[in-house]
């Protein structure tokens, strides 16, 4: 018998959930280093503007549908799709939307399990045990495996536990410690000598920036994968928020959290690096720019960890507490899109299907990280530059062109009475209809 569907049981609930799928690797990583190469401040400006713009409508189009569907990704879109044809459509969409994100968790739990390596490794240090430590920091293939395994069997066990066990109970323990940590390491990073350096060059607008051709592109990408748009997740997780909820009032916060803390994690990540690069690190590749792959978390700053001297120690484990933090409440709103569909399509029930699914997942980790050169890469530009943007353009055209817009118009009023003349819904319904499709196809054809 599958598991009566779940719902999340108040606001600051689904707020930590949504919050939590939405600040990732990608806040925290991607969007400082981004912005650093893009004309600092000139970035921000260009990615406040396209998160609302584009990416908080198309977050909302997801919201919305999940909701008023109570379901998973496939059986919601095809529950707005009329005719045979409309409804084989949304079940390609929906299920693409699975296949993609099950990928995403894929590449996404080898990084994560690199953050939780590093995060035992000041703990080992403090023991004395030096060849654990070095193990845990070195790069290789079991180290990886393992790590992989690892993260996945706690991304599995939160989604076993269920909506409000596990998902909710987990993101507002997760989500508030979080913050915490960030800001607590940010006051720390701007007392050490070269941090303002770091903030000037994070802040400091470029504005000739703005024109060159990749980085509206760029700030849209980093935009709609911030908020884990295309696949599914916000989707899912509207169809367990309250209908009592004011859905463009909750869908605003979820988006405002998500660029306030990448916003943040600039004021961590730059002025680091720059306190790096005054302790003798090397911050620049070859060709001048800032170092902003694996090398920046797996060797910059661990550098600069090391060169700290006592107080290295905790600040490594805060860092990499606060990366894992991030990852975990990413992975586990992936990994609900496939369990929901199996759960109540399938009737398996959720610990099974949560096994089931991690350890396939889990077993396409393996295989990337014994192939990681050839294959890394390939996956994670397939699936977050060609299918996200894609599958993203897919949600906006049904909830624009699809759904009747007299449904939706009820279904935002149940919490929300006075939708019709709000603000939003005078924008809304235009921009999901012509804007997001035609901005996301100009991204997709680039
Ligand atoms: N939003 C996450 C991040 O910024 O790291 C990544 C992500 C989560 C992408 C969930 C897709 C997804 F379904």
């Amino acid at each position: 018998m599958a598991s009566p569907r779940g719902e999340f049981s108040s606001r600051f609930g689904f707020l930590m959930a949504a919050a939590g799928s939405a600040v990732g690797l990608g806040n925290i990583w991607g969007f400082p280093t981004n912005a650093a190469s893009n004309g600092g401040a000139a970035f921000l400006f260009a990615y406040l503007l396209l998160a609302f713009a584009l990416a908080y409508p198309a977050l909302m189009a997801e919201l919305i549908i999940g909701r008023h569907a109570r379901a998973n990704g496939v059986t919601a879109l095809q529950s707005i799709a009329t005719g045979d044809k409309g409804r084989g459509f949304a079940f390609v969409v929906g299920s693409l939307g699975m296949l993609t994100v099950s990928f995403i968790l894929s590449f996404y739990a080898i990084v994560s399990g690199w953050m939780l390596s590093f995060l035992l490794a000041p703990v080992t240090q403090l023991f004395g045990m030096a060849g654990a430590t070095a193990w845990l920091t070195t790069d290789s293939v079991v180290r990886n495996a393992l790590s992989v395994v690892v993260f996945m069997l706690l991304t599995v066990l939160i989604i076993s536990a269920g909506v409000r066990e596990g998902i909710e109970k987990w993101a507002t323990r997760l989500m508030p410690s979080l913050v915490l940590i960030l800001i607590l390491l940010i006051g720390y990073v701007m007392t050490l000598p070269g941090a303002m350096e770091g903030l000037r060059a994070y802040l400091v607008p470029d504005f000739s920036a703005l024109t060159q051709p990749g980085l509206l592109l760029s700030a849209m990408g980093q935009a709609f994968f911030s908020l884990s748009l295309g696949v599914g997740t916000m989707l899912v997780y509207g169809s367990y928020i309250s209908k009592s909820e004011n859905l463009p009032l909750i869908g605003s916060l979820v988006a405002l959290l998500d660029v306030g803390i990448a916003v943040l994690a600039g004021l961590l990540i730059l002025p680091a690096m720059y306190v790096a690069l005054a302790s003798g690190v090397e911050i620049f590749d070859a060709d001048g720019g800032l170092i902003a792959g694996p090398g920046l978390i797996i060797s910059v700053l661990p550098a600069l960890f090391d060169n700290m001297g006592a107080i290295g120690g905790v600040v490594a484990f805060a860092f990499f507490a606060l990366m894992t933090i991030a990852s975990l409440t990413s992975s586990i709103s992936m990994l609900e899109v496939p369990v929901a569909f199996v759960v109540e399509r399938r009737e398996v029930r959720r610990p099974i299907a949560a096994a089931w699914l991690g350890a396939a997942i889990g077993l396409i980790s393996l295989i990337i990280v014994w192939n990681f050169d050839a294959l890394f890469d390939w996956v994670v530009t397939a699936t977050t530059e060609w299918s996200q943007p894609l599958l993203g353009l897919f949600f906006c055209v049904f909830a624009g062109w699809i759904w009747n817009r007299a449904a939706i118009l009820k279904e935002i009023q149940q919490g929300s009475p006075d939708a019709a003349s709000g603000f939003f819904w005078k924008i809304w319904p235009t921009y999901i209809r012509f804007v997001c499709p035609l901005a996301i196809l100009a991204v997709y054809l680039q």
